[in-house]
């Protein structure tokens, strides 16, 4: 069980944002706790990449504020994010094809020597490190990222996020892309950052998939928040009601 009797790690609150006249985002407002795993639900268009590109700083929202750890951020950019220790791992993916594991891991925050030359060896040894504790499996650090497939490209991507000490990971349909196997690396992987008090936003389509990895499920419709529930609590017929209906059954309500 996730203890919610704390500060939240995220407040989104009454976040608004339009693009030409369409409200992508209307006033939405939810939170996320450490340890914890918020799925966001809806049709495509919903808002739900909108909205999370607002904490993650590659839109800036028209009205409504953002709290990290009970504080008001500000976040513009990308770089305001990582500030807040919050990381993206976006619907596609962005590495570089031909660089390895361990480049992409540190891309544009390379480590390098006392005499300041980029220290390969060090980075190496750190992305075999983080990678044993993370997907012990993987075993093609010296290829480039091309030849990986979804879900070790995924993994590197976490394994990044992981290292920079990310405390609040957001998620865009991470598994989109994946076969079965994959995607069950990637749950897992999930499940492993949740165990180290990482809070996720888990943008995802299957409500299967967010009933399994997910505490809470927030559901959108036209920019709006139909309703935020814990999945113990519902079916995924109940989820599936909220995107399709765009309502919560009151006894649900979370
Ligand atoms: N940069 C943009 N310019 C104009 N309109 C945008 C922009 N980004 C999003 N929108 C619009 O905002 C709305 C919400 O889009 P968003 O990408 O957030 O949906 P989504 O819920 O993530 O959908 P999907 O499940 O397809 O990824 C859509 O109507 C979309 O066309
Ligand atoms: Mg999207």
């Amino acid at each position: 069980m996730v203890d919610r009797s704390g500060t939240p790690l995220v407040e989104m609150r009454d976040i608004s944002i339009s693009f030409g006249g369409i409200k992508a985002v209307d006033h939405v407002s939810v939170d996320l706790f450490p340890g914890e795993v918020v799925g966001l639900l809806g049709h495509n268009g919903a808002g739900k990449s909108t909205l999370i590109k607002c904490l993650s700083g590659a839109y800036r929202q028209d009205s409504g504020e953002i709290f990290v750890n009970g504080k008001k951020a500000d976040i513009q950019t990308p770089r305001d994010a990582r500030t807040y220790n919050i990381e993206t791992i976006y619907q596609t993916l962005a590495l570089a094809d031909n660089l390895d594991a361990a480049s992409n891991l540190f891309l544009g925050r390379e480590l390098t020597t006392a005499l300041g030359f980029v220290d390969d060896a060090a980075m190496e040894a750190e992305t075999r490190r983080i990678f044993k504790r993370l997907n012990p499996n993987f075993r093609k650090f010296a290829a480039p990222v091309s030849s990986l497939s979804g879900g070790q490209r995924q993994s590197v991507a976490i394994a990044r996020a992981v290292y920079f000490e990310a405390k609040i990971l957001v998620m865009d349909e991470p598994t989109a892309a994946l076969g079965p196997q994959e995607t069950q690396m990637v749950a897992e992987l999930i499940q492993e950052l949740k165990k180290q008090g990482l809070g996720i936003f888990l943008i995802d389509h299957d409500v299967h998939q967010v009933k399994r990895l997910c505490d809470r499920a927030a559901v959108m419709k036209n920019g709006e928040l139909v309703g935020v529930v814990e999945v113990d609590k519902v079916s995924t017929d109940d989820l599936l009601g909220m995107i399709i209906a765009g309502k919560t059954p009151e006894h649900l309500a979370a």
